[in-house]
């Protein structure tokens, strides 16, 4: 094998790397949409307007420019674990400690809302 054959394969190597990580990475913001979407799950539509959302409720703000106004990704995370942290008085489901997602599901949903 001569040099530039090396230096082909190298090259092919690392591009093939490339596209398993964000085809990887898009498959988790997938996952993290249909959790945020699906009725049995997160069902965030029945309160929030979500991108590409059909029906959605307007109890809750929209999730909009979630990266922006959440550039620390703890707060967001404490929101969905626990919304009545914050306000004692919330109709949002407290997601984590009820067991109704789990923390993996929580995650997957924070990394999805935070591409919005
Ligand atoms: C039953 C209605 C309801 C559901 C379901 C609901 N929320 Fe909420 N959410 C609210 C309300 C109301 C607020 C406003 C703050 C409050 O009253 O606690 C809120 C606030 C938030 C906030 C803070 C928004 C901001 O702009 O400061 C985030 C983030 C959030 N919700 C995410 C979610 C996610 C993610 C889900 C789904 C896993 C979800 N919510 C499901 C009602 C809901």
């Amino acid at each position: 094998m001569n040099l530039n054959n090396k230096y082909f394969l190298l090259a092919f190597v690392f591009s093939q790397i490339l596209i398993l990580q964000s085809s990887l990475a898009q498959d988790a913001l997938e996952q993290g949409r249909a959790l945020t979407f699906t009725k049995s799950k997160g069902n965030c539509l029945a309160c929030h307007i979500v991108e590409n959302g059909e029906l959605p409720g307007n109890s809750g703000p929209p999730l909009i420019q979630m990266a922006l106004r959440f550039p620390d990704r703890s707060i967001l995370r404490n929101q969905i674990w626990d919304a009545s942290v914050v306000n004692p008085n919330t109709v949002m489901p407290p997601f984590g400690k009820h067991n109704i997602l789990t923390e993996d599901e929580i995650e997957l949903v924070v990394d999805y809302l935070l591409s919005l």
